[in-house]
């Protein structure tokens, strides 16, 4: 059994759009105060047959707001390039994710209580919780994300953690289907970068957060490690191209650097990008203090492979701001 709703889970449950108790329904959960219902739906873990709930809002395509669509052909990019990469299964590089990331939860940042995974995916990050932790969700609106779990045999090797079933709430972070002052921590990594409205989904971590609880998050930034401006995907991309060179020229030496020049050359305009968003350093930094949150502590991961731009920065839930939104 790989999905689970623990009670812990199902008490803090609540109607992601208007925030009411839910009734619980054989299959279901209905909000009457605004009249919506959550139903199941089923998934084939390779093992068998579970279900998940769909805290999704569904709505007509004509009632969709502006540039949601967009939202959803990029989510649609970043699900078939994941099922790609599924497929693969390669022990050696979940062994590179965890060892480049291990020092940032086993020593960087201590996270323990209740936590709640935004974007959390099929919670990998339970590879590195403690007994500190009381309650682990994820909420991610990846339908199918934990499709063939089974069948992956040296990504549960490799994460251990994922044979123990998952809290998982299909839904999205600009609604998340859980009570205000619920979590100790809220976690955030790689998905700033791909919410529909990165806005709402700080304010919704912040409601969600007990007070003075924490959010963490990891993101890749431009305009990193002092340089002041950069604002785009360009600046991501003259970063990766600079580090990929280095390492090939490292590698292969001159002709294996022009050769790998050539191909990104080609490949220039062509590459499609899943992220609806590209931070800046200060761009993150001014959001966080805007939606009522106080950074503690930043950390640049020194093992990334765009080095040095992913940062992890956690901020504790503050008193409400006191500046203006322009
Ligand atoms: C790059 S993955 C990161 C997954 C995970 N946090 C990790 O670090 O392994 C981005 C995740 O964000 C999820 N996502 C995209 N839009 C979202 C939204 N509006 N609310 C919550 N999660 C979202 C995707 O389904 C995907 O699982
Ligand atoms: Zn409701």
């Amino acid at each position: 059994m790989f999905v689970t709703l623990d009670a812990e889970a199902v008490a803090v449950l609540r109607c992601p759009l208007c925030k009411a108790h839910l009734q619980s329904r054989t299959d279901s959960f209905v909000c009457e105060l605004c009249a919506s219902t959550y139903g199941t739906y089923a998934i084939d873990t390779g093992s068998g047959k579970e279900s998940i709930y769909d805290f999704r809002i569904h709505r007509p395509s004509y009632c969709c707001p502006a540039g949601w669509s967009e939202w959803d052909d990029k989510q649609d990019l970043y699900e078939d390039t994941y099922r790609d990469l599924s497929n693969v299964d390669n022990y050696d590089t979940y062994a590179r994710e965890i060892s480049g990331v291990a020092t940032i939860y086993t020593e960087q940042f201590v996270i323990a209580g209740k936590v709640l995974d935004v974007g959390g995916n099929i919670g990998k990050l339970r590879h590195f919780l403690t007994d500190a932790v009381s309650l682990y969700v994820s909420v991610d609106p990846y339908l199918n994300i934990l499709s063939d779990m089974a069948l992956r045999r040296n990504l549960l090797k490799a994460y251990p953690c994922l044979h123990k079933p998952l809290n998982f709430l299909a839904g999205c972070g600009e609604s998340l289907p859980l009570a205000e002052g619920s979590f100790d921590w809220v976690h955030m990594r790689s998905v700033l970068d791909h919410f529909y409205d990165p806005w709402i989904v700080l304010k919704e971590a912040r409601r969600v957060l007990k007070p003075g609880g924490r959010l963490l998050i990891g993101l890749r930034v431009a305009g990193a490690l002092g340089s002041k401006q950069g604002d785009t995907a360009v600046q991501h991309r003259i970063a990766s191209t600079i580090y990929r060179a280095r390492t090939k020229l490292r590698q292969e030496g001159i002709p294996g650097l022009c050769k790998g020049l050539a191909a990104r050359i080609r490949s220039l305009g062509r590459e499609p990008d899943d992220h609806m968003w590209h931070w800046t350093y200060a761009n993150l930094k001014d959001v966080l203090l805007r939606v009522g949150f106080a950074v503690e502590k930043e950390y640049w991961q020194q093992s990334c492979r765009y080095d040095p731009s992913c940062i992890y920065v956690s901020a504790r839930r503050d008193t409400p701001p006191e500046i203006g939104i322009e």
